[in-house]
């Protein structure tokens, strides 16, 4: 995710500043910059490393501002590098999130002569600044700005004549730091750790103003206080949000990642969903096929969409691996999308696949969380998934937020093909928005997990069984547990395990079962009984009133009818999790393993 930090206090705010955006290099980016508020305001901003940015020796300014950017609207560029200003350049804005409405502000704003450099969400916000601003009171501008904002944002502000700092938020998080002779504002503690362990967390809607003495803190025209804590952590706790390793923290952001990933694009009254890609209608009306080609756990989000496009955009859909993908598009190979999916759009198979089939003549989409990717770049077409930087090698939350950009072009695609009512669009978008609520409660049952995990971490073996939708969930709760704890696991289609595997099961091999709707739950009980009479212990993940009478260990799955087995398999993750963790292994760089495979 983008990193915020600024100071404003009596010393020099640039040695601070920079000190911030290196403390926030952990959450990655791709470019960074500064603004420096003296009598006048001067930006630097790079493409690149932090090391890249041209900053200079010393100044004089003692209120600043800092930012690393991860890219989600336009490439990584200097220009597209925040802060952004206005068209006096007076006005300097960071911003992380994404603002929903920014093409209509847009629109509005150059009409009415403002002059946009970049092709970013966030300069809406400084260009809006300019038409409220009086000269003097910034928190009324930011008050009057934020009101016309839709999406989730955390912003921070400053411009000349206001010799402060005005941040404000809206589901993303922001957090302030108290000094002796200065104050800091944040994005996360990291950035001003070594200055301050004084820290106020804002809540939605709150709007702070921030200067060397004072931080004064405003709901609308009310003035309201957070209470402030002090924050024990040490820094490279802090970089992990106070959680034991990457991996975990990544599991507990997904509520926040599939926010993002969902943000502006459902329209649940229409029935519809806008992916920003340009695929016309009479091609998507013709279309014969698509072809989804990946590698790991993007490979399981591809079995995944593949039912859910089989089933609502009327599509034959076929799912290769990437190392072995041969264009099979026939004689109008052009009747043939391949969709690429890959979340970091370097894994050399995958980019292979899709020249395979761009030079067969087939139209290929890259769905991808890297703006800049070579899949990215090469693709015909892209969506991003919008899930923020993942630093664990294990997938988690790019799994979850490729799952649901794939379940929205499903609805994008089933409408353009008339396969899709309206009814039922809307109620697999209701069902999308509802996502991070549901994986929440499974998040608030993670001790229970753990408790679990323990207990079975020394198994011989794991097998996860699911059927339908529950399939890709059991083959990804099996890839998991065995990258991080390097335990043997295995996962089926439920009805397939009995045709061989199941001479393995014993009683020191526990069964982890997916009964949810989407996954075939009635027949799934007839495995679940299979492999019970061969006295392993059943865990399962179900969305059934009855499952306490057929699992030994249950654990629930809110009701979210084709998405519950997306839900189920963070119980699979944090299950993972604690094995690994109870092995004592290294689980954010599991060994042999690497993030992003460049060779094929
Ligand atoms: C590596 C990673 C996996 C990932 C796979 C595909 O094996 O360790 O977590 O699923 O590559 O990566 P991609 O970036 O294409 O999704």
């Amino acid at each position: 995710m983008c990193g915020i930090v600024g100071y404003t206090g009596t010393e020099a705010a640039l040695p601070v500043v920079a000190t911030g955006l290196k403390n926030l290099e952990y959450r990655g980016y791709d470019s960074a910059g500064v603004a420096l508020l003296d009598d006048t305001l001067d930006v630097y901003k790079s493409e690149g490393d932090i090391d890249a940015l041209t900053l200079p020796d010393t100044h004089s300014a003692t209120t600043g501002l800092g930012h690393t950017r991860w890219s989600t609207h336009g490439q990584p560029t200097d220009a597209n590098a925040h802060p952004h200003t206005d068209c006096t350049g007076e006005i300097a804005v960071v911003h992380n999130g994404i603002i929903d409405n920014y093409e209509e502000l847009k629109a509005e704003l150059v009409a009415a002569g403002h002059e946009f450099t970049s092709e970013t969400d966030t300069e809406v916000v400084p260009h809006l600044l300019e038409a409220h601003y009086d000269g003097t009171n910034l928190r009324a501008a930011v008050q009057a700005v934020v009101e016309r904002l839709t999406g989730s944002f955390a912003l921070g502000v400053t411009a000349v004549g206001a010799a402060e700092l005005v941040v404000t938020r809206q589901d993303s998080p922001l957090v302030l730091g108290r000094g002796e002779t200065a104050n800091f504002v944040a994005s996360d503690v990291t950035a001003f750790l070594e200055y301050t362990r004084d820290v106020i967390f804002l809540e939605d809607g709150d709007i702070a103003t921030v200067t060397a003495d004072e931080i004064t803190i405003w709901q609308g025209d009310d003035r309201v206080t957070r209470e402030a804590q002090t924050v024990d952590w040490e820094a490279d706790a802090a970089e992990k949000a106070g959680y034991e390793h990457y991996m975990l923290k990544e599991i507990h952001e997904q509520p926040q990642a599939l926010r993002q990933t969902i943000s502006g694009r459902v329209d649940v009254v229409n029935g519809t969903a806008d992916l920003e890609f340009d695929l016309p209608t009479n091609y998507l009306q013709s279309l014969d096929e698509i072809q989804i080609v990946a590698a790991g756990t993007s490979y399981h989000a591809g079995l995944y969409a593949r039912r859910l496009l089989e089933a609502h955009a009327d599509v034959r859909c076929t799912v290769e691996v990437a190392s072995e993908y041969e264009f099979t598009g026939g004689r109008d190979p052009w009747r043939t999308l391949v969709v690429a999916v890959t979340q970091s759009g370097e894994t050399a198979d995958t980019l292979s696949a899709m020249r395979t089939a761009a030079a067969a003549g087939a139209r290929t989409l890259a769905v991808t969380n890297t703006v800049g990717s070579t899949a990215a770049r090469e693709a015909d077409d892209v969506v991003y998934i919008r899930a923020g930087p993942e630093i664990g090698v294990a997938a988690t939350k790019t799994f979850a937020a490729q799952v649901t950009t794939l379940a929205l072009l499903t609805v994008a695609i089933g409408r353009e093909r008339n396969a899709l009512g309206g009814d039922r669009a809307s109620t697999l978008l209701e069902n999308i928005r509802s996502l991070p609520g549901a994986i929440q409660q499974v998040l608030d049952d993670a001790d229970r997990v753990a408790d679990t995990a323990r207990e079975l971490a020394d198994s011989e073996a794991f097998f996860f069984v699911g059927r339908r939708l529950g399939m890709p969930v059991s083959l990804e709760g099996a890839l998991k547990l065995k990258e991080i704890s390097y335990t043997h696991a295995e996962g089926f289609g439920g009805g397939e395990l009995k045709h061989g595997s199941l001479a393995l099961v014993t009683a020191d091999t526990p069964v982890i079962a997916i009964l949810t709707d989407g996954a075939n739950p009635e027949k799934m009980v007839h495995n679940v009984k299979e492999v019970q009479s061969r006295d392993a212990p059943v865990l399962g993940v179900s969305s059934l009133d009855d499952a306490e009478s057929v699992l030994d260990v249950t654990f629930p799955v809110p009701s979210l009818g084709d998405l519950e087995p997306l839900v189920a398999n963070v119980y699979l993750q944090l299950f993972a999790y604690h094995i690994a963790d109870a092995l004592d292994r290294n689980i954010d760089k599991p060994r042999n393993l690497a993030k992003s495979v460049t060779v094929e």
